[in-house]
């Protein structure tokens, strides 16, 4: 046998749930498996984990990547004028402009994939609580100095050490933010994070019910001395409060536009920037191309991966608005791969394509998400012992089932190592030709997110899986489920 190198054990893993399958071919929302007695088309809910809205291979977007391969364009041009970049910002805030309604600039940097523009983001506005906590140190050094000795010996000894308090970053219960060094701190599962808690500052995570308390028990003072006076002043310890307008990996919820009103709000007065994460959600998925102009969240900064490049490409951009931008951070930060002109060019194509026709792709995510709704939320109607709720946004959705760890069946025992869905995603690809898989931080909920192409016999088919799925589950049918 060959030797396996790459993720050998990830491997024997799928392998034993069944999810080792070799796909060789893929067009919208179908991927062909290769298996001994032929290549077998396979419904893709999977939609590489959300980052094709448009499909697999799309005809547009390959004619444009082939396009720029015949035309021999430079990929990589590092440190010159990249028109392509600015051309796709340039986009991306008319779009942000016309769902905000706002005026606002924002200014981009690229990056590469989801995690490392939230790795940007985290840079960034730790560069911003930095600056603002020097800006209030020479301040206050500076009212100390002519102010009675007394008081300034006392607030100096107050203050002493807080200055260089680490930066805390809020971020709500449930999120994923990535898996790099930063960015796996804001993840709220615990087995992704507390192993390299080590690495990075940390992240406090919060109930949607208690964002104001949150923030303030992360109050931080310092003393200043006012017109012969100590007086507290509030030190900039929060750095930023990340949050995704639709939970992804955290099992598909969409936030409540009171939450993220309580969030803005909060930020606002603590002077901290919110940073909206639509690694997943953004980029049409949702009905717009912004998930969190559906409930009115203007994040200061917004970071975009995932359908950015088309299901072709590797991008990211974290965008900033202009008043909270800071142009140094540009000589600080860089990526070789970062702003290359194949993931640009294609990038613009993508938001053409979803821009076209007045929008008309915003309007069929809309459309067939709530088709694919619809039928989701006829299985449980079905099935309502087994299915506990429906939910999500557009094509961002998701099925979460009842606890199924009770019970002395291998499924159960299944379901008590975090790995039902993952047994259902077996079982569905088997039996049912149907590519799903759970959400990685809470397994008992199946997540789905075709591209806007997704057909009625597509979903059809899905409901036929979810259907025999779920009366194996509620008849605790094993055999049916598990491979023979
Ligand atoms: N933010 C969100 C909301 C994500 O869903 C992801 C990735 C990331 C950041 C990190 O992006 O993988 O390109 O570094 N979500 C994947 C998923 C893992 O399963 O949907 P990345």
């Amino acid at each position: 046998m060959a030797l396996e190198l790459a993720e050998a054990h990830l491997r024997g893993l799928l392998s034993q749930l069944g999810l080792d399958a070799e796909y060789v071919r893929g067009e919208g929302d179908t991927l062909w498996w290769r298996t001994p007695s032929g290549d077998v088309p396979v419904v893709d809910y999977v939609g590489g984990y959300g980052s094709l809205v448009l499909g697999h291979n799309h005809p547009a977007l390959v004619e444009r990547a082939r396009e720029l391969l015949d035309q021999r364009v430079p990929v990589h041009a590092q440190f010159s004028y990249h028109p392509y970049a600015n051309d796709l910002a340039a986009a991306l805030n008319r779009v942000l402009w016309r769902e905000f309604g706002v005026e606002e600039p924002y200014s981009a940097i690229f990056a590469n994939t989801g995690a490392e523009g939230i790795e940007v983001a985290l840079k960034h506005a730790e560069m911003d609580r930095v600056g603002r906590v020097a800006r209030l140190r020479a301040e206050i050094e500076g009212h100390l100095a002519s102010a009675d000795p007394e008081l300034a010996a006392r607030a100096r000894e107050h203050n002493e050490g807080r200055f260089d308090l680490p930066p805390v970053f809020l971020t709500l219960e449930g999120s994923f933010h990535g898996k790099l060094a930063g960015s796996v701190q804001l993840t709220h599962n615990e087995g992704y994070r507390v192993p390299f808690r080590g690495l990075a500052a940390q992240a406090r995570f919060v109930a949607p019910t208690e964002v104001a308390k949150a923030v303030e028990a992360e109050r931080v003072t310092v003393l200043d001395v006012v017109d012969g006076e100590l007086v507290e002043r509030d030190l900039p310890v929060v750095a930023a409060f990340f949050v995704e307008p639709v939970q992804g990996e955290g099992g598909i919820r969409v936030l409540e536009a009171e939450v993220a009103a309580e969030i803005r709000a909060a930020a606002d007065a603590a002077g901290f920037p919110v940073v909206v994460d639509e690694v997943q959600s953004g980029v049409g998925r949702t009905g717009a191309f912004y998930a969190a102009s559906h409930i009115g969240l203007l994040g200061d900064y917004i970071v975009l991966a995932k359908a950015l490049g088309g299901g072709l490409a590797k991008s990211s951009v974290l965008l900033v608005r202009q008043s909270r931008y800071l142009p140094d951070f540009e000589l600080l930060h860089s990526s070789t791969f970062a702003k290359d002109a194949f993931s640009c060019h294609l990038g613009l194509r993508v938001v053409d394509l979803l821009e076209a026709e007045d929008g008309a792709a915003y309007r069929r995510a809309a459309e067939r998400g709530e088709a694919l709704a619809a039928a989701l939320r006829s299985v449980r109607d079905e099935f309502p012992t087994v299915v506990a709720d429906v939910r999500g946004k557009g094509l961002m959705l998701g099925l979460e089932f009842h606890d199924q760890t009770g019970g002395t069946t291998a499924v159960a025992e299944f379901a008590r190592q975090g790995l039902l869905g993952y047994v259902l995603a077996g079982y569905l690809l088997r039996e049912h030709r149907i590519r799903v898989f759970p959400t990685a931080s809470a397994t008992h909920t199946l997540r789905f997110e075709p591209s806007i192409h997704i057909t009625d016999e597509q979903i059809a088919q899905l409901v036929t899986g979810l259907r025999a799925a779920c009366t194996a589950l509620r008849d605790h049918d094993d055999p049916a489920i598990l491979p023979a």
